[in-house]
């Protein structure tokens, strides 16, 4: 069996969006922006779809979301972790009987059917995948002072994105080794097979449009690409 089960994530608050409600749920063309990922989840090649989401909006994702637009593979939606790696967690725990598993952050809606395919036979050839593209600027580690102290090779420096998929007895194996620290410095799912199962990575040349929103100006830029 070679079932793949998507984890798209939606329970964050968007701090750094200074918005009224979640980013996620932020309306782009009549739309939130994250129905654009479950969109193209539905459409692509994955078998079944878990949401993870705030609790005060599970309703409101069921009905105004999943139920309102047809989406039929969204087969449960949970409730998020107060950090990203948490509601990854729950999500792992409502999947059923997958092989493999790819984690999506419901912020970067502009995600595409095509890439979401091609994605799932890197993943079947690799085990574990991320798309991510190559740096354009280059990248300083500075001191605690705001003095740059190191510059690492440009040309080996990607930028992470998602989706980012798994087998998942890995993920879980992974999952269950991580949970006896408290960590707040895990900001994907690479770096927790990385340190937890010593495991590397596959890099997949993604898309400089698949960008996450994160701070206001990117709204303007996600606006654009979601109507073209
Ligand atoms: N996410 C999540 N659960 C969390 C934190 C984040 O499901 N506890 C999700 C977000 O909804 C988002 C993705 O993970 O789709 C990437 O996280 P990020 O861009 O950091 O979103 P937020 O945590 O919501 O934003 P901020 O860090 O600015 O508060
Ligand atoms: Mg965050």
């Amino acid at each position: 069996m070679q079932k793949v089960t998507a984890i798209i994530l939606a329970a964050g608050k968007g701090t750094r969006m200074k918005m009224e409600c979640p980013k996620q749920f932020y309306l782009v063309e009549d739309k939130p922006l994250l129905y654009y990922s479950l969109a193209a989840f539905e459409e692509s090649e994955v078998d079944d779809i878990v949401l993870v989401t705030n609790r005060e909006y599970i309703d409101y994702c069921k009905e105004e979301i999943i139920e309102k637009n047809g989406l039929k593979k969204v087969h449960s939606i949970v409730e998020g972790g107060t950090e990203r790696y948490w509601s990854v967690c729950n999500g792992l725990q409502a999947c059923v009987e997958t092989k493999y598993v790819l984690i999506h952050d419901s912020a970067r809606p502009c995600i595409q059917k095509e890439q979401i395919d091609y994605f799932i036979k890197e993943v079947k050839q690799f085990g574990a995948c991320s798309f991510g593209v190559p740096v354009k600027d280059t990248i300083k580690i500075v001191d605690d002072n705001q003095l740059g102290i190191e510059t690492p090779t440009r040309s080996r420096l990607w930028q992470i994105q998602t989706p980012q998929g798994f087998l998942y007895d890995d993920l879980i194996l992974a999952y269950d080794k991580m949970k006896k620290d408290e960590r707040k410095d895990i900001t994907d799912d690479t770096m927790i097979l990385e340190e937890y199962l010593c495991k590397k990575t596959k890099i997949i040349m993604g898309d400089y449009r698949n960008i996450k929103a994160t701070t206001p100006e990117d709204i303007r830029v996600l606006q654009f690409f979601l109507k073209n």
